[in-house]
């Protein structure tokens, strides 16, 4: 039995990442390709679009496949994570549109107003401090620039994944779930509320989509 605990930590640990990106794989597909659509009918020729914890990368990838000519970053804490998606980028033919690297979220390292777009799915949820996060994509953000902050993201993990897992993985999968609908690992509206009227972002929408997931646009004003 692995020894990991998943109160520990808030980014996905190297012994998670094969666990992750298989779910992901086989449960995500339907959720990324609903919020790329989505995306990719915003982004105009130009744009320039973060996807901030990443994880294996096959949202900002689909992007990369959905867009004309904007270009796409993505991050996350976890290098086996961000070389999936640099390795399947390659596999799919998008590497030239979208980049992929190992960062933190409290320090992004890009300069003030980087980018026009930011796009972050089931992270927010796992941060000890989500405000500081939520001020620091205030600030890679051009004015007038756009963040997308969805939570969590929804997949449909069977409780017995019908997909081939090794013994490892199916120990992390027991120890973490995937938790959409975990009442304590997931975000409320109130909580979302509170987070970005502590935020930097004086322009926010907050909704409740189908699932009882929440989806919070901000706008960076100045
Ligand atoms: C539930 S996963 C979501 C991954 C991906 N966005 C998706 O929708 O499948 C949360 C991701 O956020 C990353 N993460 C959490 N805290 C982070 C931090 N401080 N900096 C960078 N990535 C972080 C984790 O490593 C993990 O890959």
């Amino acid at each position: 039995m692995t020894s990991i605990d998943p109160d520990a930590v808030e980014y996905i640990p190297p012994e998670a990442a094969s666990t992750y990106t298989k779910l992901a794989a086989a449960y995500g597909q339907e959720y990324y390709r609903s919020v790329a659509e989505d995306v990719t009918e915003q982004l105009e020729p130009g744009d320039r679009l973060l996807d901030a914890g990443t994880g294996p990368g096959f949202l900002p990838i689909l992007i990369a496949e959905l867009v004309d000519s904007a270009r796409i970053y993505a991050f996350d804490f976890t290098p086996e994570l961000v070389k999936h998606g640099y390795d399947e980028a390659r596999r799919r033919g998008v590497d030239d549109i979208v980049s992929f690297f190992v960062a933190d979220c409290y320090a992004i390292p890009s300069p003030d107003h980087s980018y026009s777009h930011l796009l972050s799915t089931g992270v927010l949820h796992s941060l000890d401090d989500p405000i500081s996060v939520l001020d620091e994509f205030h600030r890679v953000l051009e004015p007038g620039g756009v963040a997308w902050v969805f939570d969590p993201a929804i997949m449909d993990v069977p409780d017995e994944p019908d997909i081939e897992l090794t013994e490892h993985e199916r120990d992390v999968f027991e120890a973490y779930g995937v938790a959409t609908g975990d009442e304590e690992r997931s975000l409320s509206m109130s909580r979302a509320e509170e987070i970005v009227d502590d935020s930097s972002f004086a322009d926010a929408v907050i909704e409740e989509g189908d699932r009882g997931d929440v989806r919070v646009f901000l706008t960076r004003s100045y």
